[in-house]
C-alpha cells in the first residue's frame, strides 16, 4: 500500500500547486490513497464547500483539517454530510463533521483519524485518549490507519508518534507549515514525521505575505493578512506499507511548482 499525504494546502496558490504537481506524483509513485490537509484551503484560513470540492475533484481521497476547521460557517452542513472530510476527533462531539473516516480500495481499508494537539491550540479532549477510542472504534474495519496530528508543539507530536508506534500505519504532523527533517519508520512499524509542512507560498511567513506578517511583528498593530503569492512548493510524504498495515518506508516530497 502506498499513501501520499500532503501538508496544509494554503489558499488558491496552494490549490493550484497541488493541481499542477499531483498528476506527476501519481505517475511516479502510484499511490493507492491520497490524503490532503485542507485547513487553509480557502483564502489561507479554513475551508469552504467550494474549495473542498475542488480538492476532492483532483482525485484526493480524503481531506483532514485542524484548528481552522470551523472558520467558515457555510461549510458546516458539508462537513456533516461529506464522509471524506475529517476535523479533529477530539473536538466537541456535537460540533459539525466527524473525526474519523474509512476509505476503501482494492481490498484495502484505510482509516483516517484527525487529531488536534492541546499546546497553543484548543481541543475538547486529550488527543491521546481520543486516538485510543478511535482505534477501538476502527478495530476490525481497517487494514491500514493514518493519523494526522495537527499540533503546534513538536513534543506533543513526537509523543503521539511513540504512543501510536506499532498501532497505526502512519502518524504525521501538520499545522506549523514548516517541514521537519525527521521522517522515519519507528521500530514498531509506524511511519512518522513531526510536521509534513505546507503546500503553498514559501515566499511568505507560513503562508502570509511577508511584508504584512513583518508589519504585525514590528508594530504590534492589527494588520490584515493576505496570502503570499511567491514561490509555491508542495510538502508531502509518501508512505509504503505491507498488507499487515505496518509501514516499511516514508519519504519526504518537497518540490517547487512552476505555475508560470
Ligand atoms: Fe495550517
Ligand atoms: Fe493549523
Amino acid at each position: 500500500m502506498r499513501l501520499l499525504f500532503v501538508g496544509d494546502v494554503v489558499g488558491g496558490l496552494g490549490r493550484r500547486t497541488l493541481a499542477a504537481l499531483l498528476p506527476g506524483l501519481r505517475e511516479r509513485h502510484r499511490p493507492d490513497f491520497v490524503v490532503v490537509n485542507g485547513e487553509n484551503a480557502a483564502g489561507g484560513v479554513g475551508i469552504t464547500e467550494r474549495t473542498a470540492r475542488e480538492l476532492l475533484g483532483l482525485g484526493v481521497d480524503a481531506l483532514t483539517l485542524g484548528n481552522h476547521a470551523f472558520r467558515h460557517t457555510e461549510v458546516y452542513p458539508f462537513l456533516d454530510r461529506e464522509e471524506r472530510i475529517v476535523r479533529p476527533a477530539n473536538y466537541p462531539r456535537a460540533s459539525p463533521g466527524r473525526g474519523i473516516t474509512v476509505l476503501e480500495r482494492d481490498g484495502m481499508a484505510l482509516g483516517v483519524i484527525n487529531l488536534s494537539g492541546t499546546l497553543f491550540v484548543a481541543a475538547a479532549r486529550s488527543p491521546f485518549a481520543e486516538v485510543d477510542a478511535a482505534l477501538s472504534d476502527l478495530r476490525g474495519r481497517t487494514t491500514h490507519v493514518l493519523v494526522d496530528m495537527h499540533a503546534e508543539a513538536t513534543s506533543e507530536k513526537v509523543a503521539m508518534g511513540w504512543h501510536l508506534d506499532g498501532r497505526v500505519t502512519a502518524c504525521v504532523g501538520t499545522h506549523t507549515h514548516v517541514p521537519t527533517a525527521d521522517a522515519r519508520v519507528l521500530p514498531g512499524g509506524t511511519a512518522y514525521c513531526t510536521d509534513v509542512g505546507m503546500t503553498g507560498p514559501r515566499g511568505g511567513v507560513i503562508g502570509v505575505k511577508r511584508e504584512l506578517a513583518l508589519e504585525r511583528f514590528l508594530t504590534m498593530t492589527n494588520v490584515r493578512f493576505d496570502t503570499s503569492t511567491e514561490d509555491p512548493w508542495i510538502n508531502a510524504v509518501l508512505v509504503e506499507a505491507g498488507p499487515d498495515g505496518r509501514a516499511t518506508a516514508i519519504e519526504q516530497i518537497l518540490a517547487p511548482a512552476d505555475l508560470a
